[in-house]
């Protein structure tokens, strides 16, 4: 039994969607399997989605970290998948990650300026600036937030805000219940 870590880099087939609408439903989608799949195979690691690309860094056992990456790259939602990182390593270092997903927040934005890059392009990286993307994914504490995957707009995934419809029932049951008393005490009178 031998651990291995891997890092690819690919470009999204599909177009996303506006960024006003929050999380993009395929990544959403590649997440929830993600976790499901490598929860059961013991694999950690990290996804990182931005400028239609993907960064994805995956630990453990060779075996199964080799099988998922084979469904990976037969999946037609990416394509050009460049393997960046491939090699034995001792330990995982992504103990509680199953697929920790980093979306573009203000610490990707100072990496890709620290390297003078306008655009996440990380079939381009340099063997530092990949082990610099697994450290700040693995440092990361932005996920489960699922802000936003554009670079100029952070506002909160899924619905627009607004009341729940339990509040809105509650709040005209209130406003009834307010009427029957206006009327019962103008009665009495
Ligand atoms: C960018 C990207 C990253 C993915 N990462 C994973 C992953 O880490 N683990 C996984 O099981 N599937 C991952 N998938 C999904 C697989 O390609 C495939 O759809 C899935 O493993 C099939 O699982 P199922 O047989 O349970 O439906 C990824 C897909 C894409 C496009």
């Amino acid at each position: 039994m031998s651990l291995i870590r891997l890092a690819y880099a690919s470009e999204a087939t599909f177009d996303a969607q506006p960024v006003e609408k929050g999380v993009e439903p395929h990544v959403a989608r590649i997440l929830l399997t993600s976790r499901n799949n490598n929860a059961k195979a013991k694999l950690v690691g990290g996804l990182y989605y931005g400028n239609d690309r993907f960064f994805q860094y995956l630990e453990g056992e060779e075996e199964e970290v080799r099988k998922t990456f084979d469904r990976i790259k037969r999946d037609n939602r990416h394509r050009n998948i460049l393997t960046l990182i491939e090699e034995p390593i001792e330990a995982r270092t992504f103990s509680n990650w199953s697929m920790k997903y980093v979306p573009l927040s203000a610490d990707v934005r100072k990496f890709l300026e620290r390297h003078g890059l306008d655009k996440f392009n990380p079939q381009a990286f340099s063997a530092d600036q990949c082990e610099e993307m697994i450290e700040l994914i693995r440092d990361s504490n932005h996920d489960q937030k699922l802000v936003n995957h554009d670079e100029s707009v952070t506002a909160p995934a899924g619905k627009p805000s607004g009341f729940s419809p339990a509040l809105k029932f509650g709040l005209i049951a209130a406003a009834l219940c307010l009427v029957g008393a206006l009327i019962y005490a103008g009665s009495l009178l």
